[in-house]
């Protein structure tokens, strides 16, 4: 079936099989009521729930009068998997101004502070930050498009659209190595196949340890839930396509018609980090997979559900505006601090790369039922 369950523990879109188109949008929230912030994320529940069904938005019959309840350009279109997963940011608990705008200050957990400044990062603000984050995913561009278009329709009055990104490309699975993602692997736009050793949407256990905020680790209302990290990470993808293929190899530490790890043969050979040739490391001291993996982190991990983006040409460079842009869920915000540090710092990729946009989410449990409604434990 091409639909994905709404309800559930966990709001669909993070373990679920990595569709393969994004919309993205944040918002921020311009009205002071909290009682519109509520009836805003009752309407978006009620809104998503039918739409990730393959149904329209509902309300009042049609009335030539009035502006459809729907926009319509997803009629006849089948569900294509459509997720649709919301988050908040740090700024929904404390406003702008650093006022408890909707009495929500008391229930930010300890652990959600906004993100350091980091290195690799030149952010545009422009391109960061929100109140609210809508996620939607589809294996139809348009179906994606219209879930993120009508929530913000239905929006308009208590929040503003803040940012947004269209990807079109997944660039990671989470379906591992052990059943395999039908059409492999997917790749990244530095052509790397990208999710490899990602963790798999099955594998309860390193879910409820690395990505599922578990009720113990401090604010109730998120246990179920989990963070996203948002990141807009330019590729430099001219001179990467002049840089020869043993170098690209070396900075990734894989292979890039395989995937295989530098010391390996196939796609799913473990990387083996201690291997030594008459250079030093084959896996190299900066190499990307070295620097990120559990093996060299003390065991962390994080969920990888990143999209390729392109926005056109840079007009100043007359270069492409395109790359990834990175989505992760984690237990806790500091898992993605921890390893973009090291990343950042010591990355080989860092030449080819640039993080210009960002945005940090926590992001509730799934709803029970058609009573429920995101965010209702928060409020
Ligand atoms: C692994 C690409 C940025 C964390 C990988 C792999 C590729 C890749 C090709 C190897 C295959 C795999 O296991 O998935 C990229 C590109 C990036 C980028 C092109 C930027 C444009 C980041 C960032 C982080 C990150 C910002 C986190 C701060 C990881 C992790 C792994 C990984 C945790 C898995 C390591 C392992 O389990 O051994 N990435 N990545 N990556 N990357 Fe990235």
């Amino acid at each position: 079936t091409d639909v994905v369950d709404f309800h559930g523990p966990h709001q669909a879109g993070i373990a679920t099989a990595v569709q393969d188109r994004l919309a993205f949008m944040t918002f921020d929230v311009t009205s002071t009521s909290r009682a519109d912030v509520v009836e805003l994320l009752k309407s978006w529940t009620t809104a998503a729930e039918a739409m990730t069904r393959g149904a329209a938005v509902p309300g009042a019959p049609p009335d030539d009068q009035v502006p459809p309840a729907d926009t319509g350009e997803a009629v006849g279109l089948p569900a294509a998997r459509l997720t649709v997963t919301v988050g908040f940011g740090p700024s929904l608990f404390t406003g702008p101004d650093g006022s408890d705008r909707f009495g929500l200050a008391a229930r930010r957990p300890a652990a959600f502070v906004p993100l350091p400044a980091l290195p690799g990062e030149l952010l545009d603000p422009a391109r960061s930050g929100g109140d609210i984050a809508v996620q939607a995913c589809s294996d139809d561009p348009q179906v994606a498009f219209h879930a993120v278009r009508n929530l913000a329709r239905i929006g308009r009055g208590t929040v503003v659209a803040r940012w947004a990104e269209l990807g079109f490309g997944k660039t990671s699975s989470t379906q591992g190595s052990a059943d395999g993602d039908p059409g492999g692997t997917p790749r990244n736009l530095m052509g790397f196949k990208d999710g490899t050793r990602n963790i798999v949407g099955t594998d309860d256990a390193a879910l409820d340890q690395h990505v599922w905020v578990a009720d113990a680790d401090g604010q109730g209302w998120l246990g179920g839930g989990s963070y996203l990290v948002a990141r807009r990470i330019r590729m430099f993808v001219e001179p990467w396509d002049r840089d020869r293929l043993g170098d690209q190899e070396a900075v990734f530490g894989r292979f890039k018609d395989s995937g295989a790890p530098l010391t390996g043969k196939a796609e799913f050979d473990a990387p083996d980090y201690a291997a030594t040739g008459a250079d030093g490391p084959v896996i190299p001291a900066n190499a990307h997979i070295r620097l990120a993996s559990p093996e060299n982190n003390g065991g962390l991990r994080i969920l990888r559900r990143g999209y390729s983006y392109t926005d056109g040409i840079d007009a100043t460079t007359g270069t492409l505006d395109a790359g990834l842009f990175f989505l992760a869920y984690m237990r806790d915000p500091n898992q993605f601090v921890t390893l973009q540090r090291k990343l950042g710092t010591s990355d080989a990729l860092n030449e080819y790369i640039r993080h210009v946009g960002s945005g940090l989410f926590a992001v509730p449990p799934g709803t029970s039922g058609p009573d429920d409604w995101w965010g209702r434990a928060l409020f």
